[in-house]
């Protein structure tokens, strides 16, 4: 597994204020969606491309494009659903598939509720947004998912990390097609599986407590 953390004034800055218990929801949103256009451009980074020749002004030379199959991104649900936007926005020709996902209070243990995806996902690459990778629990469970589908390889982009879930995702998933891309990497999880010091609830943040 491959691991990117964020390092850049302007992404700690922006997550400072979304960690902020002060900051409503209408700036917590935003704020989500700018972050996510910024770890976009390193999420992207292996991105399938294709040469197509274009002409110029000038003349005729050669560029890139995004490659078929279309990349998929696949925000789980709730509180993925605050990256898409952003995500999109620097890849507006990926499809977009929903896997709505729990993580059951008291065990930690995921459930999906809801999936929403295209049938095959031979040789397309995954881009999973989830802005908290606390226990890892939902992220393996939703890269099983698709790597079981067919996908080629997934990058998940999360706004926080815990050392520990995402060292069980690294366990989980060796010798596969699988990348991180993060914002920060917190300090621990406390008992309840919340990221420390985290950002709270990022769903309840994001849409409201449930
Ligand atoms: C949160 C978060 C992740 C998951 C992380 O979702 O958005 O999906 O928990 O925890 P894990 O790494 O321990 O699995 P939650 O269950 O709160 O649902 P919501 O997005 O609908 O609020």
């Amino acid at each position: 597994m491959r691991v990117h953390v964020a390092d850049h004034p302007l992404i700690t800055h922006k997550l400072t204020v979304l960690r902020d218990r002060a900051t409503p929801s209408p700036t917590f949103r935003a704020l989500a969606e700018e972050l996510v256009t910024l770890l976009a451009y390193e999420a992207t980074r292996d991105v399938h491309v294709v040469e197509v020749p274009v002409t110029t002004p000038v003349a005729e030379t050669t560029g890139l494009a995004i490659a078929t199959p279309r990349p998929l991104v696949v925000p789980i649900l709730r509180a993925g659903l605050g990256m898409l936007e952003g995500m999109v926005k620097l890849l507006p020709t990926a499809e977009v598939g929903f896997l709505g996902m729990v993580r059951n209070e008291e065990t930690l243990q995921p459930d999906i509720y809801a999936e929403r995806l295209p049938d095959d996902l031979s040789d397309r690459q995954c881009f999973v947004l989830d802005p908290m990778l606390a226990t890892g629990g939902s992220l393996i469970a939703a890269i099983d998912y698709l790597l079981a589908r067919g996908a080629k390889d997934v990058t998940a982009v999360c706004l926080l990390a815990a050392p520990e879930g995402l060292k069980a995702v690294e366990e989980a998933t060796a010798g596969r097609e699988v990348t991180v891309v993060l914002g920060a990497v917190d300090s621990h999880l406390d008992e309840n599986g919340f990221i420390v010091p985290g950002l709270g609830d990022a769903g309840d943040r994001l849409y409201g407590v449930v």
